[in-house]
């Protein structure tokens, strides 16, 4: 990253310093508690700024021919590549998540970028016939404008590029605002596009709050799209105000996604997937396994072991290769975490059978450690139906399919659901029968490939999906072209001839 974390901003092509006086936020690795870098928060003028050099950089990028702006995605695919250890690294240190999933978040930005690279050779329309003789009809996708992005700290790589590798392609231009917590990422990602020759104001970088930056960004005249991931409470705000303003909004918020085991499982393979699902990134995800719904008749038996493999799970500084959890990203998250062990014990009254305590001892000692957490639940309870965004596990018993898959399905979120069963009648029925954009029959919640569509429905989001092709109808505007070559007025529904 920069050297000079006073010159963080990124506006039309330079790297510049905020303009004005303002407050400053620092980012601490939350395994170790050790002060990384201290960063001034943009101010609204320098959003007014970013906007204005997309707006003006939109312009001319919209006309580049695709097939060159894929050539630089791939372009900076390769340059990624090259930087994928130390950026993973940088990662693990600025928000804590063990390296083999760090590698693999920067590996999701190399394969998104492979995959929109060629889109460039695509980003096909429709042509088709027309109604009226010596007239020729088809859609062309055009690019929206200029895009703001506002992207979580879960994943700091992959998930800027979901937005930004498509919202290029297409022929916008974006502004980024990164979550606080991982303004590093952002930094590197950046560097690697400007180098990889993304021309000037195209790709524009700012860094700060959603309570100040991000608003001015969904008031800004001039933005024409919103992209935000994050919660199910803000993304409803940021739904809102895209509303009133008629700007085009996808939104990729919360979820509370159950992996149903059956009495028929492979139980060896659904406790792997479990306490990958459930503890992976250290339940960090929003397509994390907080719920865990078990067949009466196998109950006993893989919860015993499940509880088993929660306290087993080595905790400590993810850039240790032996550690398998690392800490939350903050403070202000473990303190959320906690306080839904306490909505556990106190007012939903769940028994927890393992965990929910802070670690302070040995490797954990300065970060933000959590054990990894089992609650034995019922579905109405609050820990079964909020999302907690931590370690926390939350077990329910089904006495059959149907009773498992409509608990799976009796929450306000649908983003992911995972079946485990050797049937194939039931494994279909759930693929047809569960409330979720994303399901997995024998394989965990979470682990989405960047070429299928990747969202979710209720309020998981706001129906549009990103990745894969999915993600072209959310950064382009159908566009209905229709050339007449007969030389005379024809018109539609009127003079079409009959036979
Ligand atoms: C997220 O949790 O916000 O499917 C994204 C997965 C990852 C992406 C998760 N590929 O778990």
């Amino acid at each position: 990253m920069k050297k000079d974390t006073d010159a963080f901003n990124f506006i039309n092509g330079r790297w510049c310093g905020r303009s004005g006086r303002g407050e400053r936020f620092e980012t601490r690795n939350p395994a170790t508690g050790e002060r990384l870098e201290s960063f001034p928060q943009s101010t609204p003028r320098d959003v007014d700024d970013a906007v204005r050099a997309a707006r003006k950089a939109f312009d001319f990028w919209r006309k580049v021919p695709t097939t060159r702006r894929g050539e630089i995605l791939l372009k900076s695919m390769r340059l990624l590549e090259a930087k994928k250890e130390a950026f993973a690294r940088d990662m693990t240190r600025e928000m804590g998540k063990i390296l083999a999933e760090t590698r693999g978040d920067v590996q999701e930005a190399i394969d998104t970028a492979f995959y929109y690279a060629g889109e460039g050779r695509r980003l096909f329309g429709q042509t088709t016939t027309s109604e009226l003789p010596d007239k020729f009809a088809m859609s062309i996708r055009a690019p929206v404008g200029v895009c703001a992005l506002i992207t979580p700290w879960n994943f700091p790589m992959a998930i800027p590029s979901w937005k930004i590798y498509p919202a290029l392609l297409c022929g916008n231009t974006v502004v980024l605002k990164p979550a606080t917590a991982t303004p590093g990422a952002a930094v590197n990602f950046v560097e690697i596009l400007e180098a990889a020759g993304v021309p000037p104001g195209v790709v524009n970088l700012v860094h700060g709050s959603g309570a100040t930056l991000g608003k001015r960004l969904l008031r800004h005249p001039d933005v024409n799209l919103v992209s935000f991931t994050g919660s199910s409470a803000v993304g409803a705000g940021v739904g809102e105000a895209c509303g009133r303003t008629f700007k085009k909004c996808s939104l990729e918020l919360g979820g509370k996604n159950a992996q149903i085991v059956m009495d028929d499982a492979d139980l060896d393979l659904a406790l792997e997937g479990a306490l990958w699902g459930a503890f992976g990134t250290t339940g960090q995800r929003c397509t994390a396994t907080s719920r865990l719904i078990l067949h009466e008749k196998i109950f006993g038996v893989f919860l015993e072991r499940f509880v088993e493999g929660a306290r087993s799970l080595k905790i400590g500084d993810g850039l240790d290769p032996a550690v398998q959890m690392g800490p939350l990203v903050s403070g202000r998250q473990l303190r959320n975490v906690q306080s839904y062990v306490r909505i556990g014990l106190r007012q939903d009254g769940a028994k927890l059978l393992t965990g929910g305590k802070v670690l302070k001892q040995g490797p954990c000692r300065r970060g933000f450690f959590h054990e990894p957490t089992v609650f034995l639940g019922q579905p109405h309870m609050r820990i079964a139906r909020e999302e907690i965004f931590g370690p926390v596990a939350v077990v329910l018993k089904a006495r059959s399919f149907d009773e498992a898959l409509s608990i799976l399905n009796g929450t306000d979120y649908g983003l992911s659901g995972s079946l485990y069963t050797r049937d194939v009648n039931r494994a279909l029925r759930a693929v047809r029968d569960m409330q979720t954009g994303i399901t997995y029959i024998n394989a965990p919640t979470i682990g989405a490939e960047v070429h299928l569509p990747f969202g979710g429905v209720k309020h998981t989001g706001n129906g549009h999906r990103e990745a894969g092709a999915a993600a072209l109808d959310i950064f382009t505007e159908w566009k209905a072209v229709y050339v007449d070559y007969s030389g005379r007025l024809q018109r539609a529904q009127i003079d079409v001839p009959k036979s």
